[in-house]
């Protein structure tokens, strides 16, 4: 086992220890602790500080799921439910982007100098690692086919590839807490399903939550020379990954054989994951309802994820009427 794989499937504790919900009421009990979490410490807290650090580090902790992919109850569906799962062009790009996120994450640790953000991080490096085995079960129990797994390629620059992953995770959970309400309402996925995955997605909202503080978090403690450096490469990372969203990116396989991951399933999937017709300017305004919602437990002096919500309000505000009132089908 290579070191870093080392750091992707063992947590610090050992997870058959973890407490299971004995009854629907420490059930309940533990998806509100997983969902609501106050720091301690009274008063402001300084971004940047031993202190801030030290919350958000903690509140990646106790709000861990110790759910185990391998116990998930898979829902019965109906054979038309599978055909209408398999249809969806996300299985692959699901599991590959948890595969490539755990890798990355986990080659980041072995950077980070703060044995309190490492563990964090680990943490984080772990659960994507679990998001991949819930992936691959769920596939594997519905039959759906994937394609054979790329190879998952070490980074050069660990720091580069740990803020791409976070900064598209930003991203792609904004725009999934929309699509996962879409489904939810118009009944594409059934309840069983959305319960089941539920967890998934709220894991998904503590992980930016922890990127967007590890980010503040870091950047006030770099040197003014070291500061300048990492903000030109904050403006590189941003560009890339608009380049990348623009479907401009390919990826090569180990065969050498190319092929594009589909990077607009956001704004095809409103129309197949609904029923009902949905605009534009309504799928916006879900994805920032639900981005609110599932950040509201946590404690408000925590940084939040800010670009996606913000460039949505503001696209919201500009976007002409015609657009806005377009349906997405
Ligand atoms: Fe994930
Ligand atoms: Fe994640």
């Amino acid at each position: 086992m290579s070191s870093l794989e080392a750091i992707y499937t063992k947590l610090p504790e050992n997870l058959h220890d973890l407490p299971k919900p004995q009854s629907e009421k420490e059930l309940e009990e533990m998806n509100y602790r997983v969902r609501h979490w106050m720091s301690t410490i009274p008063g402001t807290l300084k971004i940047g500080s031993k202190e801030h650090k030290q919350a958000v580090c903690q509140m990646f902790r106790e709000t861990f799921n110790p759910y185990r992919p391998t116990f998930m109850n898979w829902p019965k569906l109906s054979e038309e439910e599978i055909k209408r799962l398999k249809s969806l062009p996300i299985w692959d790009i699901a599991v590959h982007t948890e595969g490539k996120a755990r890798l990355r994450m986990a080659a980041y640790v072995k950077e980070i100098v703060d044995p309190e953000m490492a563990d964090a991080i680990a943490r984080n490096a772990w659960e994507e690692n679990r998001h991949k085995e819930v992936l691959t079960d769920l596939v594997k129990f519905y039959g759906i086919p994937l394609a054979e797994e790329q190879e998952y390629q070490l980074p050069k620059d660990a720091e580069w590839a740990y803020m791409v992953t976070g900064f598209s995770e930003c991203w792609d959970s904004f725009f999934a807490f929309g699509l996962f309400s879409v489904a939810q309402k118009s009944g594409f996925f059934t309840k069983e399903l959305i319960e089941t995955f539920e967890p998934v997605m709220q894991e998904e909202c503590r992980h930016i939550l922890l990127f967007a503080n590890w980010l503040a978090w870091h950047r006030k403690n770099l040197s003014l020379i070291k500061r300048v450096k990492f903000e030109a490469k904050l403006y590189a990372v941003h560009a890339f990954l608009i380049y990348e969203r623009l479907g401009l990116i390919r990826e090569v396989d180990v065969d050498g054989q190319e092929y594009y991951e589909d990077n607009n399933f956001t704004i095809n999937g409103v129309a197949e994951l609904g029923k009902d017709k949905t605009t534009l300017k309504e799928f916006l305004q879900l994805c920032l309802s639900e981005n609110e919602k599932r950040f509201a437990g946590y404690d408000r002096r925590l940084v939040r994820p800010k670009t996606a919500p913000f460039l949505t309000r503001l696209i919201l505000r500009f976007l002409p009427k015609k657009l806005a009132n377009k349906q997405l089908a």
